[in-house]
């Protein structure tokens, strides 16, 4: 296998990392080249052998390279980039929800016509394998609700400023400096990463289109400390969920902030930690709870994707239906 990387930061920089590691040298697995902006930055990986490239195109049209990690963020270029390095019939690992949120349909057909993987462990949950076991138990199981906790940032947010105290933006801050947010931390505060991820789980398990624009969101900017002291005298702690119904041809989908007992199993989820939580008829209710943002947990979920790949062991494509589906708001108090 030989990788090409579009981005080399926190995400990306974590994958050259765990497969420079010795556990790595029995396998066949080699990153050529990777993609960034600024090569003086990226000096100490090109010292390590790694060959930087300002032009995606030297990954995209390399014949060598047989797959491509797509973690640089954003939208409207990881899109182009995917899609050309699919119709190459090159696979895919991305660990991006923005661009899965909006191109899945195209991506998966795109795939499926060329024989490739599209693989994106890494886009929900961080490091938490979430969605591979859920796809695995879909083909045996029907599932009809998926909710959780999954931005990392935003729940390091509430829960910095209910055990310790501290106000939003210097939470914001840490969670920055901590390499959790997104470029633009309004995608993870205002609820959209978080609508992203319950759109990219619910199309790839209920194998129906969940679409973004159809999602009641609410974030967490306008929740202030004193939100906070109230909640916490009633026993309680303020998460952002996200929840999405399938049932009868029907979603009700939603991201908000919601007042949860603290001896309630999402209120025990701190820091930058995830949970995602599955309902079905077998499965009566499965959880996976883990690292849902950070170097190296998300870098994980992406080097799992490839071994995958790899070993002929990725799960084929499940049929996703893109028509159109009604979406109904889910009232707040249908969580409590
Ligand atoms: P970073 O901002 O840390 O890294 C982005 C990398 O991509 C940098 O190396 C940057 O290069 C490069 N890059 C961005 N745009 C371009 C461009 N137009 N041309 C060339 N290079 C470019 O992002 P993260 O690693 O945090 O996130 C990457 C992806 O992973 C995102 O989709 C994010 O949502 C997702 N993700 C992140 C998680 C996390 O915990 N950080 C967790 C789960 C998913 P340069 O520095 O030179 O600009
Ligand atoms: N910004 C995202 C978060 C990264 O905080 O959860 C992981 O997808």
């Amino acid at each position: 296998m030989k990788i090409g990387i579009l981005g080399l930061g926190t995400v990306g920089g974590g994958v050259w990392d765990i497969l420079s590691t010795t556990k790595f040298q029995e396998y066949d697995i080699k990153v050529k080249t990777a993609l960034v902006r600024n090569k003086s930055k990226y000096i100490s990986y090109e010292e390590q052998g790694l060959n930087l490239t300002l032009d995606p195109y030297e990954i995209l049209n390399d014949p060598e390279i047989d797959t491509v990690v797509e973690v640089m963020g954003g939208i409207d270029k990881p899109y182009e980039y995917i899609k050309y390095a699919l119709s190459q019939g090159k696979h895919v690992v991305t660990a991006n929800k923005a661009v899965l949120a909006k191109h899945m349909e195209e991506f998966l057909a795109l795939a499926k016509n060329n024989n490739a993987a599209l693989l994106y462990e890494a886009s929900v949950g961080g490091g938490i394998p979430l969605i591979k076991p859920l796809k695995q138990n879909a083909r045996i199981n029907n599932f009809y609700e998926i909710s959780g906790i999954l931005n990392g940032t935003s729940n390091f947010i509430l829960s910095k400023m209910s055990k310790e105290g501290l106000e939003f933006a210097d939470v914001l801050k840490q969670a920055q400096e901590k390499g959790y947010a997104e470029q633009d931390p309004s995608d993870d505060i205002d609820g959209t990463d978080m609508a992203r991820k319950i759109s990219v789980l619910s199309s790839t398990i209920f194998k129906k289109h969940l679409p973004l624009e159809h999602i009641q969101i609410n974030g967490i900017r306008h929740i202030e400390k004193q939100d906070m002291d109230i909640a916490k005298k009633a026993g309680c702690d303020i998460k952002l969920i996200a929840k999405s119904n399938y049932e009868n041809n029907n979603y009700k989908a939603a991201v908000e902030p919601v007042i949860l007992k603290q001896n309630s199993i999402f209120a025990q989820v701190s820091d930058e930690y995830n949970i995602g939580m599955a309902k079905g008829d077998n499965l009566s209710e499965v959880s996976f709870y883990g690292e849902g943002a950070g170097r190296y947990a998300t870098a994980n979920a992406v080097v799992s994707d490839l071994l995958d790949i790899y070993n002929h062991e990725a799960i084929e494509h499940l049929a996703v239906d893109f028509s159109s589906t009604k979406v109904n708001p889910i009232l707040a108090d249908y969580y409590v």
